[in-house]
């Protein structure tokens, strides 16, 4: 397939290095610096101690025929993007936000694109503007928005990588409600304690504050089977223990973290339930603090 991958960071690099292996994969960036970077250097994996090169087209500005779009920008830029999309003839596209508040902009986008949704469970490091380390190995799974999967899609990104696995689900609005429930219980406490993913299974008071956040999110999204939902968050934090949190290294290289995408989709939910959750919405008010001093280090 023709492949076009929007956004230049740890996800859209590392998509792009493994989908290359089977498809013809262009890297959209918002930079002509990074695109350049790019066309020069491929993109540089590294997994596992061992680097591999993946050479890529790479451009700004999103322009030409895809079989399959896959946007992999933060929410806060998903308007621009979506703005950029309109222009162009009906495509098929895979959205892979993290939090759930991107559902809503695209229930209201009026767009004759075919739009699809998936949840990355792969830990990334962008080291630079053409390097990637994929730091935890886990799944993207992925399902229709609101047409039929196309089986030539299903069936071509079925041949992905043994660490690059794309797999279709009926269900796409539990597995974002359980992306979610990963990374309200991750993404925050490891930017708070400036911590590993792995620390928050490892240090009992971390797993605790886990729990706390665990519990008001579970209740919040009415999400049944908790049992099953605590061993699968606890899974993703060893799957991906080595790796620093998108929202950590979002507060460490001082960028919008995506907080309003997750705690303040949760937050307005509880506000609407008249629920009172005080672990998240002191979670949500210590990370807009962080966000303001914008602490740069990482020890
Ligand atoms: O946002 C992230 O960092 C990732 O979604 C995850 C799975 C929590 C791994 O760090």
């Amino acid at each position: 397939m023709n492949i076009g991958i929007i956004g230049g960071g740890a996800i859209g690099l590392l998509c792009a290095s493994y989908l290359t292996q089977y498809h013809d994969v262009t890297v959209f960036t918002r930079r002509n610096e990074q695109a350049e970077e790019i066309r020069a250097f491929g993109i540089e994996r590294t997994v596992k101690g061992e680097t591999c090169q993946a050479s890529v087209h790479a451009q700004t500005g999103i322009t030409g025929e895809f079989d399959l779009l896959i946007v992999t920008v933060k929410y806060h830029h998903l308007q621009d993007v979506l703005s950029e999309l309109s222009t162009l003839s009906p495509h098929r596209i895979l959205f892979l936000q993290n939090g759930m508040a991107h559902l809503l902009d695209l229930e209201n986008w009026k767009t004759g694109h075919s739009l699809y949704i998936g949840v990355v469970e792969h830990g990334a490091m962008k080291m630079s503007d053409h390097e990637v380390n994929h730091t935890g190995i886990g799944i993207i799974k992925w399902g229709a928005f609101q047409h039929e999967a196309a089986a030539d899609i299903k069936k071509a990104l079925n041949e992905t990588s043994f660490h690059f696995q794309m797999v279709y689900m009926d269900e796409w609005k539990k597995l974002l409600q359980e992306k979610l429930l990963v990374n309200v219980c991750i993404n925050p406490l490891t930017t708070l304690l400036h911590v590993r993913n792995g620390a928050l299974i490892q240090n009992p008071s971390y797993e605790y504050m886990m729990k706390c956040a665990f519990e008001e999110a579970v209740s919040i999204l009415s999400l049944p089977e908790k049992e099953r939902l605590w061993a699968y968050v606890n899974t993703v934090c060893e799957n991906t223990a080595e790796n620093q949190s998108s929202m950590l290294q979002d507060i460490v290289k001082g960028r919008q973290t995506e907080r309003k995408a997750i705690l303040g989709y949760l937050l307005k939910k509880a506000q609407a339930q008249g629920v009172a959750v005080p672990h998240l919405t002191f979670f949500d008010r210590s990370l807009e603090v962080l966000e303001k001093k914008q602490t740069k280090s990482f020890e």
